[in-house]
């Protein structure tokens, strides 16, 4: 095993947990992305099927952006859209400034027929795709996502990636890394810890609570039946505890006993003296 896959597993942990909610949200979102992915793809582009800027750049966009979720709290299904449309429109691979907005009105004029946001997400979403070359750095943790995973794949063009265009803590740490290879655990876990979340947890959660209604309807047919038959009284069960004598006061007991033995054979004596 690699040396670097403890210390990922034991920094991200807490980080695989929380997202379970991320993907819970992703994988119970309405947006069906294969075939949204398909309706993209089948536009008409001036993008040959192998540019840099094309679809296997969105996917690893897409990837990224997962990961980066994992740690940034970022809204998964807006990352998800920006990795599709943020190059979608682009018309060369060199100088297009605003093939960022061309593919947020692409993505406005596909919203409500291919796939559905609320208008804050959408926001997003359309904010990232329109700036997302122009602008340094972000604060919002979902924008800063979109453009830190655009970034991360820099390498695909010869160019290293610099934590200083980094907007998110974990971004910063992949581009000082200076590859993403060693987070690639870290989805798979994420993913795999979902369908645990889905199917196997809410089983094992309605089983438990199946055992505990039973023990509780036996409970109460077991105390009904020994006050019916009188194997315990009312009083016995909900009266006052009788006191038990413990160890400790048998012994005081036994040593005031001595005392009063004692003191008859000292009154004795002095009486027959
Ligand atoms: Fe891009």
């Amino acid at each position: 095993m690699p040396g670097y896959l403890p210390v990922l597993w034991h920094k991200n942990l807490t980080s695989i947990v929380l997202f379970d909610s991320h993907f819970l949200r992703m994988n119970s979102s309405p947006i069906d992305y294969e075939v949204l992915w398909q309706a993209v793809l089948a536009l008409p582009s001036h993008l040959s099927p192998y540019s840099v800027h094309g679809p296997d750049h969105w996917r690893r966009v897409e990837r990224n952006a997962l990961i980066l979720a994992t740690q940034s709290g970022a809204i998964v299904p807006v990352v998800r859209l920006f990795a599709l449309f943020h190059d979608s429109r682009r018309e060369n691979d060199y100088h297009d400034p605003q093939h960022g907005a061309r593919g947020a009105e692409l993505a406005k004029s596909l919203r409500g027929n291919l796939f559905d946001l609320s208008d804050e997400h959408f926001d997003l979403l359309h904010y990232a795709c329109v700036w997302h070359t122009d602008a340094e750095s972000h604060d919002d943790p979902t924008i800063a996502t979109c453009w830190d995973a655009d970034r991360l794949d820099l390498g695909r063009v010869g160019i290293v990636p610099d934590e200083h265009y980094m907007s998110t803590a974990l971004g910063k740490e992949i581009a000082r890394h200076g590859s993403i290879d060693p987070w690639l655990p870290l989805l798979a876990a994420a993913e795999s810890r979902c369908w645990f979340s889905l199917i196997v947890f809410p089983i094992l959660l309605m089983f438990i609570k199946i055992l505990l209604v039973f023990k509780m309807i036996g409970w109460f047919f077991i105390e009904i039946y020994e006050l019916l038959t009188g194997k315990r009284t009312l009083m016995q069960e909900y009266g006052p505890e009788e006191d038990e004598a413990t160890d400790d006061d048998e012994e005081e007991n036994r040593w005031i006993a001595l005392g009063k033995t004692l003191s008859a054979l000292v009154e004795e004596s002095s009486v027959v003296s």
